[in-house]
């Protein structure tokens, strides 16, 4: 499995050293390329600290942001939010590699400071920088929002005959990032097909949908179409 995968979690509290000119190139050069591959509009902001300074808007969550990826695009591309689940969570292991903190932000900051262009959404933001050994009050609010994770069994669909392979991939799902860690997306393997699909009720659970995805993906090696009962391409 990716080291990313295994490794990731999320980070609330940032260190004040700003990311490197060259790292910040390497940031861009990120996003730029996902933009080409996606049709997404993701924007890497280096100084959108102001939007977590609100107590009312952050209720105190996070620490020293400074830098964030905006995540939107087209308002009428299809599969907006799942896409963004998607190329978003791919952006975020790169950037662990680069070996920066992330997290993934969907209600907790204060949407008001960005300005975003005439029919384009954003749904979320990526926070990222530099951090430290996670601080004590990192791991409250970790504690708090509690990062157990459900079986397999209850994420896989055909999990008596699954193969290998598959088994494989959805441990790498397992360890995905979620909206209140809900882990709503379920998968499905039947007569060597595998399908993923969200019972959603919010953009956040279609954006929950594609990050399992690029999960699975990664781990086995392939591509996933869009959309709800999505198939898996094995490459
Ligand atoms: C779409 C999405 C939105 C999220 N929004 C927030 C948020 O607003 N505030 C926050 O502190 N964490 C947010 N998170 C992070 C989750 O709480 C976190 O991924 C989950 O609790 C699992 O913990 P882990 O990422 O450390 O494995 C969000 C995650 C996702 C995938």
């Amino acid at each position: 499995m990716r080291a990313a995968i295994r490794n990731r979690i999320s980070r609330r509290s940032y260190l004040q050293t700003p990311i490197a000119a060259e790292l910040q190139e390497d940031i861009r050069a990120g996003v730029d390329g996902l933009n080409r591959e996606s049709g997404l509009a993701f924007a890497f902001a280096e100084d959108a600290g102001k939007a977590f300074t609100s107590m009312r808007k952050s209720y105190g969550m996070f620490s020293g942001v400074r830098s964030v990826i905006v995540l939107k695009g087209a308002a009428d591309l299809p599969d907006l939010a799942e896409k963004l689940g998607y190329y978003g969570e791919q952006l975020m292991l790169d950037l662990t590699d680069m070996g920066l903190g992330t997290c993934w932000v969907g209600g907790t900051f204060d949407r008001g400071q960005f300005a975003i262009p005439n029919g384009e959404t954003m749904l979320c933001v990526i926070t990222v920088g530099h951090v430290a050994e996670q601080s004590t009050k990192e791991k409250l609010i970790r504690h708090a929002l509690s990062r157990k994770r459900k079986p397999v069994s209850q994420r896989l669909r055909g999990y008596e005959t699954a193969p290998a392979w598959v088994l494989a991939a959805m441990e790498a799902v397992r360890l995905a990032p979620s909206a209140v860690n809900r882990q709503k997306p379920v998968f499905t393997y039947d007569g060597g097909t595998v399908t993923a699909a969200v019972d959603a009720s919010r953009a956040m659970d279609w954006i929950d949908l594609g990050i399992a995805k690029l999960h699975f993906a990664e781990a086995a090696g392939g591509r996933f179409t869009f959309g709800q009962d999505g198939r898996f391409l094995k490459e």
